[in-house]
C-alpha cells in the first residue's frame, strides 16, 4: 500500500491536463453489454475502477484489448454470463450498472447486492423499482439480486423518488429493450447521464430529454457498436481549482468542459478566486486568503457532493465561518475528523458542517477513508505547514490518474511512497 507525502505551503503554478471522467466511463463500458461490438473508447482514464469494470466485462465473456494508452476496445459478442460476482461488486458498487444492459440483452441479470459503503447506505431500490415497473421480477438470494424478465420488458411510467445518477443510467439502458415508450421522471441531469444518452442514441436508440428531469425512451430499436471519446472529468477539474485556491496559486486547466461545473466555478469565485474560461480550458488564480462561503450539495446542476470534501479543505483556511450542508449522502463527512488533525476547526450538527476558518493548517499523518475524502486531504496538505502523509491512497487511485505527478509539475512538493 502507498501513501502520499506532501511538504505543504508551496504556491502552485503551471498547467494540468484533465483525464477522461471515471463516472462517464463506467456506464459507457456497461453499455457495451447491449449489443455485440467492437466498441472503441478513447480518452479512457488509467484508474483502478476502469480495471474493475474491465475485469467484470471479461468475466461476463467480453473480449477486451487496450491497443494504446487511453484506448480500450470492447466486444461483447461472446457474452456468456449474466452474473456480477460479490468480489467485483464489493470493490466497486458502480458494477451495478451492468444490471440494466444485461436485462435488456439477456432478459436476466444476477448481481451481488452492493450493500452500504463508507459514505452512506446507498440503496438500489430505485433501480429495482424501475426494472419492476417494466415487468421484471426481482428476488434476493444469498446476497445476490436476481432480475428476470421472462415475458420481456414493456414501456412504463417511472418516477424516481430521489434523483439517482446510476439509477437513471441503469433504467434508461434496460428501457431500450422494452416494448413501447418508457417515461422516466425526476431523472438525474448530470453531464455523465447526457453523455451516456448521446452514446446510446448514436448506437441507434430513441432517447429524448436527457439533461432534463424527464427522459423518454422508445424501446426495441436495433443497436450497433460505436466509437466514443470519454468526456473530461469535472470532479478532477474541480479538485485542481481547489488546489489553486488553497495555495493562492495560478493554474491553467486544459481539456476540461467549463459548462459542466458552473456551480463549482461560481463558488470558488465567491471564495475570491479569479477564473477565466474558454473552449476546453479554464484559468484559476487563488486569493491571498479565501473568503468564507456557504455550500449546499444537491444533484446537478447544483454543487456536486463529489466536490464537497475538497471545498471544505479550502474553507478550513478561509477568513470567516462557512456552513456546508450535505444533502445527497448521509455520512459524507469522514474527512472532517482528519482535517481536524491538520488543525481545521469544524463543528458538525446533523448534515451541517460549520467550518470556522483558521489562518493556517499544519501537517500530520492522516487517513483517507473514501475517494473524495482522499482528495480533500491532499488539497489541505498542499497548504499545511510541514509534512502531511495521506495514508490508504488506494481510495485515491480509484478515481484520480496520478494526481501527485500532475501536482508535482505545478510546483507541489509531493511524492508517492510505500507505506507499511
Ligand atoms: C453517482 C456517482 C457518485 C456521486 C453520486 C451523487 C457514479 C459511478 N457515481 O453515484 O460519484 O457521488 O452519483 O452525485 O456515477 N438512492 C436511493 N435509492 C436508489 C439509488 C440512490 O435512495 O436506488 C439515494 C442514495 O442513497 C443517495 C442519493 O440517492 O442518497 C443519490 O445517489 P445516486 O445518485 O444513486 O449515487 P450513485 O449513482 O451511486
Amino acid at each position: 500500500m502507498d501513501k502520499i507525502v506532501i511538504e505543504g505551503g508551496r504556491r502552485l503554478e503551471g498547467e494540468v491536463t484533465i483525464a477522461g471522467a471515471k463516472n462517464a466511463s463506467l456506464p459507457a463500458f456497461a453499455a457495451t453489454l447491449l449489443c455485440p461490438g467492437p466498441f472503441t473508447f478513447t480518452n479512457v482514464p488509467d484508474l483502478k475502477d476502469i480495471d474493475t469494470i474491465i475485469a467484470l466485462l471479461k468475466d461476463l465473456g467480453a473480449a477486451i484489448t487496450r491497443p494504446e494508452k487511453g484506448v480500450v476496445v470492447v466486444d461483447t459478442a461472446g457474452l456468456k454470463s449474466y452474473e456480477a460476482s460479490y468480489d467485483l461488486v464489493r470493490t466497486m458498487r458502480a458494477s451495478c450498472l451492468v444490471m440494466g444492459p444485461l436485462l435488456a440483452r439477456m432478459g436476466k441479470a444476477r448481481v451481488s447486492h452492493p450493500g452500504g459503503c463508507a459514505i452512506g447506505e446507498r440503496p438500489i431500490n430505485l433501480h429495482l423499482k424501475g426494472f419492476g415497473a417494466m415487468g421484471a421480477h426481482t428476488a434476493l438470494d444469498e446476497g445476490y439480486v436476481n432480475i428476470t424478465a421472462n415475458d420481456g420488458l414493456h414501456g412504463a411510467k417511472i418516477y424516481f423518488d430521489i434523483v439517482t445518477v446510476t439509477g437513471t443510467a441503469n433504467v434508461m439502458m434496460a428501457a431500450l429493450a422494452a416494448e413501447g415508450a418508457t417515461t422516466l421522471e425526476n431523472c438525474a441531469r448530470e453531464p455523465e447521464v447526457v453523455f451516456l444518452a448521446d452514446m446510446l442514441v448514436r448506437m441507434g436508440a430513441d432517447i429524448k430529454g436527457a439533461g432534463t428531469d424527464r427522459i423518454v425512451i422508445t424501446g426495441g430499436r436495433p443497436l450497433k457498436a460505436v466509437e466514443t471519446a470519454i468526456i473530461p472529468d469535472r470532479i478532477e477539474t474541480g479538485t485542481f481549482i481547489a488546489a489553486a485556491a488553497i495555495t493562492g496559486g495560478s493554474l491553467r486547466i486544459n481539456r476540461c468542459n467549463p459548462a459542466d461545473f458552473e456551480a463549482v466555478t461560481i463558488k470558488f469565485i465567491e471564495m475570491g478566486c479569479t477564473i477565466t474560461e474558454g473552449n476546453g480550458w479554464i484559468e484559476v488564480s487563488g486569493p491571498k486568503r479565501p473568503a468564507a462561503v456557504d455550500i449546499e450539495t444537491a444533484p446537478h446542476p447544483s454543487f456536486p457532493t463529489d466536490m464537497q470534501a475538497q471545498a471544505m479543505a479550502v474553507l478550513a483556511v478561509a477568513d470567516g465561518t462557512s456552513v456546508i450542508h450535505e444533502s445527497v449522502f448521509e455520512n459524507r463527512y469522514m474527512h472532517v475528523a482528519e482535517l481536524r488533525r491538520l488543525g481545521a476547526d469544524i463543528r458538525m450538527k446533523g448534515a451541517n458542517a460549520f467550518v470556522h476558518g483558521v489562518p493556517g493548517l499544519s501537517g500530520a499523518t492522516v487517513m483517507a477513508t473514501d475517494l473524495r475524502a482522499s482528495a480533500s486531504l491532499i488539497v489541505a496538505g498542499l497548504a499545511a505547514k510541514g509534512k502531511t502523509s495521506v495514508r490508504r491512497v488506494y481510495h485515491l487511485d480509484r478515481g484520480y490518474e496520478r494526481i501527485e505527478e500532475k501536482l508535482k509539475k505545478t510546483g507541489a512538493r509531493i511524492s508517492r511512497q510505500p507505506d507499511k
